[in-house]
């Protein structure tokens, strides 16, 4: 329903949605949407209250804070309120606010910017310099007693340390509680042996770990502690600006994040936001966005507060990495080795900062660990430039009797059967002619990281594959041109193009020979190792398995497999038709690569036509240069295929690197240069 319909009955409808919502993120640490989609929910509601302000009601969630406190734990009134804060969601509304407020006081205004930690926020309370309480902030006004939880926090000071040799009778300190990633990591590792469900992310399972009955479940747990604000003082030092109070609080033994910073200007206060907006996943704890306070205390007086927020702060939030959506299908893809995939068929959800529809689950014990059913909502996050993923299904709105998923029996194209071998995670397809994976070989033959033959790509080769010219890689050297010159789309000149790569591959070095035969664990630096130890293919293939683990560089794993590889009847054919064929077999076919990238970093980011990932990030450290993941004032050059990720690209043009697509990419190769401008 719009609210343009009917606004009272879908405000009506939002206000019942965001208090379950309130009631599953704030007491029951099990949120069913992400904060993204909560927001949004509120946004919509307060836009309704703001444009029919008599549809407001004094117990409408945009007037209120968090949630009741659970009966589980004792009521604890707080001796004052604990408040939310407004967020902007862009740069245009933080900067909109920060001059709202230099308007308002009419005079210069300092910012305190805060990294916006993501986890629970907490009340403690010490009277005479000992610890006494502490309580969540439940609805503002009433939290929960967690002291003996929160006891256990090592963070926590027991005892403040007297400033100027003075301990305040009564000090009420707020912060946020969280566990940090490495403790989130290894708690989820643990999860995982004992078979238990898994925590979605670090503020969940913080927020469990804090509300447990059992005090030893939560010292168990590493939690730790950022502090922010001083509720009250009695008998202690008078403060007149925020930053006094966190050198105050710092000197009687409270961690302060020493991201903390002060500026006189917006320019600064947007700065330091963009910056940790890029650099949010270089912090070993997660935040959520950055808090911008009004530093001077007589200023914050004067500009007050809204029924539930101060006027001086407001929270800048990051665009979100995670969202929920629906997870339609799980399908497997078979890939050239024949190994099964499970991925995900997502209804397409934008996060971010790309649209996501697809995403890997790995293997079999990945979706048992998640348990994720087609017909579940699930959490999908994509955080920084790490690919996207499913994080886990949403079990509260599980529709009754959704089925398991259970991994197919069968390949869906072949339709063999799909075998696990013991031991191992994955599980392949056993048809060695399985056209799945017959097309993969052919593919990762052909590309860049293997025999370079350009103009065979996978339209074209799935193309020859339907006419039935293509069954494997030594077909390639016998197609008949004139029955390709009948296709739709093979003119003259393609077709001499395409005979003359045909031809060009046959001189390539052995090492990319044995790349393109794609053996088993066998990559482009174990091919050059090989190549140049043994310096011919013959050698190769009558070697023994002690011969082959002699070779320097080459561990057990490979050398069983290369062998392995050449015991097979099949691959012994293809071997002597592509000697037919006159493919050179001879060493020294493994020049050393020149090292003409050493020293630069170049960042690989979506679907290049004839490389797959690997191939040119081995083609870039094979030449002495760095592939990383992702994008940093270190990086020389970014490469960008199809459907590149957005982060990197943005980072890349705000930091003014040069971006390059594949041609650029092959000249940089060729010559250590970057091309010159227009070709990039
Ligand atoms: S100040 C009245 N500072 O964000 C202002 N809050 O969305 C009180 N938070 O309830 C909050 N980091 O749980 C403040 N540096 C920070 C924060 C922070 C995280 C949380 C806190 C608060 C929520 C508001």
């Amino acid at each position: 329903m719009s609210s343009l319909d009917n606004p009272a009955q879908r405000a009506d409808e939002l206000r019942e949605q965001i208090r379950h919502h309130n009631q599953r993120y704030h007491e029951l640490d099990e949120p069913e949407i992400s904060d993204a989609d909560y927001d949004a929910l509120v946004r919509e509601l307060a836009l309704i209250e703001e444009t029919h302000p008599e549809l407001q009601t004094p117990d409408s969630p945009t007037q209120l804070v968090g949630s009741a406190p659970s009966a589980q734990f004792t009521p604890v009134e707080h001796r004052s309120r604990m408040m939310s804060l407004d967020n902007a969601t862009s740069f245009d509304e933080l900067v909109a606010w920060g001059k709202r407020m230099e308007r308002f006081i009419g005079d210069e205004v300092s910012f305190i910017c805060e990294l916006k930690i993501d986890g629970v926020a907490m009340s403690l309370l010490y009277e005479d310099g000992l610890f006494v309480r502490a309580a969540t902030r439940g609805d503002g006004r009433v939290g929960e007693d967690v002291t003996e939880n929160v006891r256990t926090i090592a963070a926590v000071p027991k005892k403040m340390k007297p400033v100027k040799k003075v301990v305040p009778s009564l000090v009420e300190v707020r912060g946020e509680v969280y566990m940090p990633l490495a403790a989130f990591e290894a708690l989820n590792e643990q999860q995982a042996k004992n078979e238990q469900r898994l925590f979605a992310n670090p503020r969940n399972a913080g927020a469990g770990s804090l509300r447990q009955k059992d005090p030893k479940i939560t010292a168990s747990r590493e939690l730790s502690f950022w502090t922010y604000q001083i509720g009250e003082i009695v008998g202690g030092p008078k403060f007149t600006a925020h930053h006094e109070t966190l050198d105050f609080l710092g000197a009687a033994g409270f961690p302060i994040n020493p991201e903390i910073r002060l500026f006189d200007n917006l320019d600064d206060v947007h700065a330091f936001c963009r910056h940790w907006q890029e650099h949010r996943h270089d912090l070993p704890y997660e935040i959520d966005g950055v808090v911008i306070k009004v530093d001077d205390l007589a200023q914050r007086d004067e500009l007050g507060f809204t029924s539930k927020a101060p006027r001086w702060a407001i929270a800048y939030k990051f665009p979100p990495e995670e969202r929920t959506t629906l997870l339609k299908d799980i399908m497997v893809s078979i890939g050239r080795t024949g190994k099964a995939t499970p991925f995900a068929m997502l209804e397409p959800v934008f996060v971010g900062g790309s649209t996501v529809g697809l995403s890997t689950l790995h293997n079999e014990d990945q979706v048992r660990l998640k348990d994720v059913r087609p017909g579940d909502t699930v959490i999908v996050r994509k955080a920084g430039d790490v690919i996207p993923e499913v994080v886990g299904p949403v079990v509260s709105l599980r529709p009754e009797g959704l089925p398991e998923w259970r991994f197919p029996t069968e390949c869906p194209v072949c339709h063999a059967p799909l075998v696990r071998p013991e031991g191992e995670s994955d599980t392949y397809c056993t048809n060695i002619d399985c056209p799945a994976q017959r097309q993969g070989r052919i593919d990762h033959f052909a590309s860049r990281g293997a025999m370079d033959i350009e103009g065979l790509g996978e339209r074209t080769v799935r193309l020859f594959i339907e006419q039935g010219w293509l069954n494997d890689p030594g077909d390639i050297y016998t197609l008949d041109f004139e029955k390709v010159a009948t296709l739709e789309g093979f003119g003259e000149i393609s077709i001499d193009n395409l005979r003359a790569a045909i031809e060009a591959s046959k001189q390539r070095p052995l090492s990319s020979l044995l790349v393109g035969l794609n053996i088993r664990h066998l990559g482009g630096t174990g091919s050059r190792v090989l190549a140049k130890a043994l310096g011919n293919l013959d050698r190769i293939m009558g070697a023994s398995v002690e011969e082959l683990t002699a070779v320097e560089g080459l561990g057990p794993i490979i050398a069983q497999s290369v062998h392995e590889f050449f015991a097979d009847e099949g691959h012994r054919d293809l071997v002597e038709r592509l000697r037919a064929a006159g493919l050179n077999f001879e060493g020294p076919a493994a020049p050393d690569l020149p090292q003409n990238l050493a020293g630069i970093s170049v960042v690989v980011t979506g679907t290049l036509d004839g490389w797959s990932r690997e191939a040119a990030e081995e083609a870039i450290k094979g030449r002495g240069g760095k592939a990383p993941s992702s994008v940093s004032k270190k990086t020389t050059a970014v490469v960008v295929g199809e459907g590149p990720g957005a982060a990197k690209l943005t980072k890349a043009q705000e930091l003014g690197i040069p971006v390059l697509d594949e041609a650029g990419f092959a000249h940089l190769l060729d010559t250590g240069e970057m091309p010159a401008a227009g070709q990039d």
